[in-house]
């Protein structure tokens, strides 16, 4: 890797980045936390990396997800436990639809800090620093909460580990194990007409697990550990670079703050910090593609950042929003086709159909969601490629952010109990009612 050390983005234009009102407190900070135990190790980040490019071909299926902004309140045994169960849940459907494994990956233990469109924000004409995730500062509109907090990111490592820990916890107890999982809190579904399909792949699979521990003369659970994996926009360089570092016996530096790292849609400029800092990190990374990419653009970056041309490095996350889909992603798939660029596409439906209500509050669509995964499907299947995965914005709780979906939630609904202080989640019925959807798609196309 020509020119690249852990620091050399500090040489390139960094957009999104920081004012810290002291440098020594940062630099403490920042030393701190390059001391502490890695989150996540070398090995589990190896093996997702073939996942991905198992998905990449179509052998295997990415399901992303998680808040679009974890708050150092949510680091709670419930909150973590709901999210985990929803996720485990949309996984067993896809598997279904899918007849294929398929790749668990949270927005989550560690998505903490968001890119913002101004850098202030005045109220009654006080003017302070704009909220940028709990990694920074706080959301409370206050000059102390405001205040960019180097603490946070010694805060952010410690819930992210905490977090992750108790994953692990619950994984490996047997929690999300296939003999139990009506375990998975199915009353909560109530009437949703999701509900029977989902009692009956519950029977399907109890049935299934019976047999395979027959044939195998013991329990399946010996074999099927549930694996699952965290990913989070690396956004704050300085953070992420704390946490890179060259682990025993490999040649690589890798990011374990994390397992997969993203380039956000506003930082992915190719002579920017974020792509010198990503080019040069082992992990598989993601990158969000929006709209406004044009197709040797894309190539370009391609090439930047997985110059090996390797199987699961890059993954694409493209977010177009359900209007510009079919017009703007053929040419981006046919340009890396052409050049033979091995990437794993992934559709991200949230971020490109956000719209505001008349009185302002952040929403999206279902239809609108549903619409962009479809569309993305048509589109690889014309080009002859694979959409390898979905990438979405969700939460375990019964929020009202996202309108539409059977649960028929309206504009007027969306106040009742609207959580997140950044962009609408999909609630935990949309979220299943998405999963069947989606797994529909992966039916129809199994052949
Ligand atoms: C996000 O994923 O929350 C986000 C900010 O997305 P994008 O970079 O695609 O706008
Ligand atoms: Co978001």
């Amino acid at each position: 890797m020509s020119n690249w050390t852990p620091s050399s983005w500090k040489s390139r234009p960094a957009k999104q980045q920081v004012e810290y009102d002291d440098p020594a407190e940062l630099a403490d900070a920042l030393a701190r936390l390059s001391r502490l135990p890695p989150i996540v190790t070398s090995w589990e980040v190896e093996k997702l990396r073939k996942q991905l490019a198992e998905a990449g071909r179509g052998e295997r299926f990415l399901l992303q997800g998680g808040d679009c902004s974890e708050r150092f309140s949510d680091c709670r045994a419930d909150l973590i436990d709901a999210k985990l169960k929803v996720l485990l849940m949309m996984s067993t459907v896809l598997v279904y639809g899918s007849g294929r494994p398929v790749v668990r990956v949270g927005r989550i233990a560690g998505q903490y800090a968001k890119p913002r469109s101004e850098s202030t924000e005045t109220i009654n004409g006080l003017t302070l620093p704009v909220y940028r995730g709990d990694l920074v500062n706080r959301v409370d509109f206050t000059p102390s909460s405001r205040r960019p907090n180097p603490n946070n990111l010694l805060e952010a490592y410690s819930r992210s580990a905490m977090t992750i820990n108790f994953i692990r916890s619950l994984l490996a107890g047997g929690w999300a194990d296939v003999h139990h999982p009506e375990v998975w809190d199915l009353s909560r579904l109530g009437k949703n007409p999701q509900a029977d399909e989902y009692h009956a792949l519950v029977q399907h699979m109890r049935e299934s697990v019976r047999f395979l521990d027959a044939t195998l003369g013991r329990p399946l659970e010996e074999l099927a550990q549930t694996e699952f994996y965290t990913s989070h926009e690396g956004l704050h360089l300085d953070y992420e670079q704390a946490a890179t570092e060259n682990p025993p016996l490999r040649t690589g530096w890798y990011d374990l703050s994390t397992h997969l790292p993203w380039i956000g849609e506003r930082t992915r400029d190719l002579g920017g910090a974020h792509i010198e800092f990503f080019r040069g990190i082992a992990n598989p990374i993601g990158v969000k593609v929006g709209p406004g990419m044009e197709p040797e653009e894309l190539l370009e970056l391609v090439r930047v950042l997985n110059p090996e041309n390797e199987a699961g490095r890059l993954t694409l996350i493209v977010r177009m929003g359900a209007k510009k889909v079919t017009d703007r992603l053929p040419a981006l798939v046919d340009r890396l086709k052409r050049s033979e660029q091995v990437v794993t596409w992934c559709c991200d439906p949230m971020h490109g159909n956000t719209y505001k209500t008349a009185d302002g509050t952040k929403t999206r669509h279902f239809d609108d969601i549903l619409a962009e995964v479809n569309s993305s499907f048509e589109v690889h299947a014309s080009a002859g490629s694979v959409l390898g995965g979905v990438h979405f914005e969700m939460t375990g709780q019964n929020v009202t952010e996202v309108v539409g979906g059977s649960c028929g939630l309206t504009e007027a609904d969306l106040a009742t109990a609207y959580e997140s202080d950044v962009d609408p989640r999909l609630n935990y019925a949309q979220s299943l009612e998405l999963a069947f959807l989606v797994a529909r798609q992966l039916k129809k196309r199994r052949g």
